[in-house]
Order: structure tokens, then sequence, then C-alpha cells
């Protein structure tokens, strides 16, 4: 048990889905997995464990933010033991070519800040994917109906944010879209030697200012859950 995880050791999977919203984690738990357990509660963050095709899988909720998601990504990891993670969230288009209901595949996360930026003091760290997830991901993508787009994203500290000068040359420079959790996982997965990838699905559109109508969210995020499932177990 950890302050935030109240599950016992091995009842947390070496496989890690984490959607932000914890209710997403129960939709995809009992959408995609067998025998889905509740494992953890604490607090309504909600996580699950069962199995796909066979395989041990826990879907837990991140929360929303790096500082969140450092708190459940770090005890999984520290205290789980948690192998590989992959972060299946929402994201906001910062590309023309880039369409609503796309999938991203999130190469590089950059960042004004993390939760890990005090360790890194003056270093610019390029948080990264996982590249063997990142090649399997892509690959279990490729037969889908669904647009997927790789590279690089931005992970921000807020979702109201104040500098569209900054969005704009975020743009100018290919950054696909914007979340507000990848830089921090990928850091972790970098500092305790673990698999870390987000597989995004594309909600709301910075440019056109379009968003995913809300009945629809869940039914556009299937793809991203199976997508994550078939890099997790290549
Ligand atoms: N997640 C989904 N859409 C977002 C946005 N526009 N900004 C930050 N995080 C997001």
């Amino acid at each position: 048990m950890t302050p935030h995880i109240r599950a016992e050791p091995g009842q947390i999977a070496e496989t890690v889905l984490m959607p932000g919203d914890p209710l997403r984690a129960k939709w995809a738990a009992e959408t995609f997995l067998d025998a889905p357990e509740l494992v953890n509660d604490t607090r309504g963050m909600l996580g699950f464990t069962g199995t796909w095709r066979g395989n041990r899988v826990t879907i837990h909720g991140s929360g929303m933010g790096m500082p969140s998601l450092s708190i459940y990504a770090g005890e999984l990891i520290r205290n789980y033991d948690a192998r590989t993670l992959i972060r299946i969230g929402s994201t906001g288009a910062m590309q023309k070519h880039v369409a609503i209901r796309d999938v991203i595949l999130a190469q590089t996360a950059s960042s004004i800040s993390t939760p890990s930026s005090a360790i890194f003091r003056e270093l610019n760290f390029a948080p990264c994917a996982d590249f063997g997830l990142l090649q399997a991901a892509a690959a279990a993508a490729r037969d889908r109906a669904t647009t997927v787009h790789v590279g690089g994203i931005y992970s921000s500290d807020t979702f109201y944010d104040e500098r569209p000068d900054l969005n704009q040359e975020m743009t100018r420079h290919g950054i696909l879209a914007v979340e507000m959790e990848t830089a921090e996982l990928y850091t972790l997965a970098a500092r305790f030697g673990r698999r870390a990838l987000s597989v995004l699905t594309v909600s709301d559109h910075l440019i056109t200012e379009e968003a995913l109508p809300a009945a629809e969210r869940q039914s556009s995020f299937g793809d991203m859950v199976e997508i994550a499932l078939e890099a997790a177990f290549a």
C-alpha cells in the first residue's frame, strides 16, 4: 500500500494503462479487459486489474496534470514495479493537418517545466517515448481506419493558457498537440529504466476551435485503448 494506492503488492500488473480520468479507467477496464477487479479507489482514483488476450493489465487513473501523474506513476513504478506504462488520454491539436478524433503517438514531449525540473536545473532534458513501444503502436495503428500521427507534443501546466505567442511558436516548430502529463511520464520512465508511451486522441483543436461532442468522447477513445494494448504485448 502507498498513501494513494491501496492495492496489495501483486494486485498491480507489470503493464499499466493510465487515462487521466478515473471514470475512463473504469470504462476501459470494463470494455476491454476480462475479469476486471477494482484494486484502488483511494481518493476516488480508480484502478482495475484484469487480463487482455490472457495478459495481465492494470488500468489506473493518473489525474490531470504532471504533479498528479507523478504521484501515481511514481508509486506504480517504485512500490509495485510497473514496467510498461502507457498513457491513454485526450489532447488538443496544434496543427491544421491534425483533425478531431485522430490518434497521436507522442515521440517526444516538450514542456516549460515538469515536477522533475528541479533535478535538471539548467539542463533541458528531452523526454522521449520508448522506441520499441512507439514502433509497435505505429504498427498496430497501421491497420486501422483512424488517422495516426507520430511526433512531438507539448505537456503544459495549464489548460487555460495565456500565451498564444508560445502556442504559435510550437505550431511553427511542428508540435502536433498539447496535453498535460506526458513529459513527466517519460522522465520518470527514463529515471527508473521503464518503458513508456503516450497514445492520445484529439478531443479539441486549438486552431479551428472544434471540439469532440461529449457524447462521442467514449466511443472515439476505443481505438487508442486497443492500440495501447496491442503495443504493450507486441
Ligand atoms: N487535453 C485535451 N485538450 C487539451 C488542451 N486544449 N490543453 C491542454 N490539455 C488538453
